[in-house]
């Protein structure tokens, strides 16, 4: 029943990168995924584009290796045959002028003509941010977009610009090439499970929504603590840092969700609108709160699961001396109605203890409760949403003790939705994938809210102007730098260490 329901439209899926880490680990097992359960029309073409040399059979072969670890249902030679044969590999060096794109816009269309793709392409651009704008300038310039049949859309990977006016110029630049809604930015974390989830346990439940704002949430906790390193990426992760790596993007997002005005509809306007909001009233940092509420660090050697690591500026491609953060915690204020006057916490770091992301909402404690002195001793109410490894929530209250005293103590009313859907929860690429091809666009980043997240970041950035002389601060396997325990402690508070 589902399967037919959710057939989409024909269409070829075209990326540039085909060769790279991205196409390899996430976006080929995503569309593997997605035809394995019927997700995606008997149509569906894929052609990854290359400047390596190479034959579709070489290639076709290379992926094999790459769906059998990546994807989320286990390979039968069945399921290999339907996928593979839609999988096509073009030589093509993306930088190359008009000629060349003619060329491959030739080689698309008998594409589609043989496979009856009905002119719909989704472009990929799973390359270096650099490349973004020319690709696209050759799209246009080659009619290869805005064509008169079918769609044409093109998904952006992140980062989308470094600062504020470089994102500024990239939008203006590309918006004069396609529409608005034929561009789709990318941030994963808006395809995860958990993430989603937010608007149906914040909207769906008399439970939490009158308690979810500055009367009843005492503060807001954010985590995004990675085991991995920065892997190979080291010369993009010296421009990044964690900053514009991480916060940026997916935990800014991860913020909009949870402190968004309910939107008039759930389409994607609607919910945009929302998110927008949130970003516009984020309080900027000035100078004093530069130096308060920023905690910033970066991984020195030690160890993970029993194996030494090398410390960050020990990496391939990282200077012996870098400046550039691994780890990044932050105290901020949303100044608006709703959340006026409720800390906010976000921490975000590589080469932690542990791999887990985990929202904490914390409400206040009853006014009075010390009045019985047996409640004393009680903890908050938390409500932990946990977006990964892990996916569910869980909310702590507090409970008598069964026995003759009257003791109280905290427990757990767990939902764990990883043991009730066992391996049936979509990996972020494959709903990101399928939403762009049925045009739903409340998954992806509008232009504005990157605008006014650079915006925030921008005013992080000024205090990076100050030298920092004490890197590396953690060894690899820690919980990260001390200062971030004493950023949240001096408020009296603390970071809830989760991970149940
Ligand atoms: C990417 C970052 O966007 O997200 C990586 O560039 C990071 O540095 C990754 O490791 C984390 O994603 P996930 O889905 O593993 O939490």
């Amino acid at each position: 029943m589902e399967k037919n329901m959710d057939i989409e439209l024909s269409s070829m899926f075209v990326i540039f990168g085909g060769t790279g880490d991205l196409t390899k680990r996430k976006l080929i097992p995503a569309v593997f995924s997605l035809m394995h359960e019927g997700k995606l029309s008997e149509d569906f073409t894929i052609v990854c584009i290359g400047r390596r040399e190479k034959t579709t059979e070489q290639y076709r072969a290379e992926m094999h290796e790459y769906v059998k670890e990546f994807s989320r249902f286990p390979l039968n030679s069945k399921s290999w045959e339907n996928f593979i044969k839609r999988v096509f590999y073009k030589n093509f060096d993306f930088t190359s002028n008009n000629q060349g794109y003619k060329d491959l816009d030739l080689f698309l269309e008998t594409m589609e003509n043989e496979y009856s793709t009905k002119g719909n392409r989704l472009y990929y651009l799973a390359v270096a941010p650099e490349f973004f704008e020319g690709i696209i300038r050759n799209l246009k310039n080659n009619n290869m977009v805005c064509k008169s049949i079918g769609w044409q859309r093109v998904m952006i990977e992140k980062p989308f610009g470094s600062n504020l006016k470089t994102a500024r110029i990239l939008n203006n630049n590309i918006s004069k090439l396609i529409p608005e809604e034929d561009i789709f930015r990318i941030d994963h974390y808006l395809g995860k499970e958990m993430i989603q989830n937010i608007l149906a346990i914040r909207f769906g439940n008399s439970l939490f929504e009158p308690l979810w704002n500055s009367n009843y949430i005492d503060n807001i906790q954010i985590t995004s603590n990675e085991l991995i390193g920065v892997e190979n990426r080291g010369a993009y992760y010296e421009n990044t840092g964690i900053l514009k790596d991480m916060l940026q993007n997916h935990l800014l997002q991860m913020l909009t969700m949870i402190a968004m005005e309910p939107p008039v509809d759930f389409d994607p306007e609607s919910i945009r609108d929302e998110k927008v909001k949130v970003l516009r009233s984020l309080r900027p940092f000035t100078t004093a709160s530069l130096k308060e509420d920023i905690v910033r660090g970066q991984y020195g050697s030690g160890t993970i699961n029993e194996v030494k690591v090398v410390g960050y500026r020990q990496e391939e491609r990282v200077s012996r001396e870098s400046k550039t953060d691994t780890f990044i915690a932050i105290k901020t204020y949303i100044d608006n109605f709703r959340f006026g006057g409720v800390p906010i916490y976000i921490r975000a770091g590589k080469r932690m203890d542990t791999k887990s992301t985990e929202i904490v909402i914390q409400f206040k404690k009853l006014a009075g409760i010390n009045y019985y002195k047996e409640f004393d001793q009680i903890g908050s109410n938390l409500l932990v949403l946990k977006i990964q490894p892990q996916e569910g929530f869980y909310f702590q209250i507090n409970a008598k003790k069964p026995g003759n005293n009257f003791k109280m103590e905290k427990v757990e009313l767990d939902y764990c939705q990883s043991c009730k859907y066992l391996n049936n929860s979509p990996e972020a690429y494959e709903r990101l994938l399928l939403e762009a091809i049925r045009n739903n666009s409340s998954l992806f980043t509008r232009w504005d809210e990157l605008e006014y997240s650079w915006k925030f970041i921008e005013s992080i950035e000024k205090g990076y102007e100050n030298d920092v002389s004490d890197y590396p601060n953690y060894a690899a396997g820690t919980p990260g730098p001390t200062g971030a325990v004493d950023l949240i402690e001096k408020d009296g508070r603390q970071w809830w260490n989760t991970g149940i």
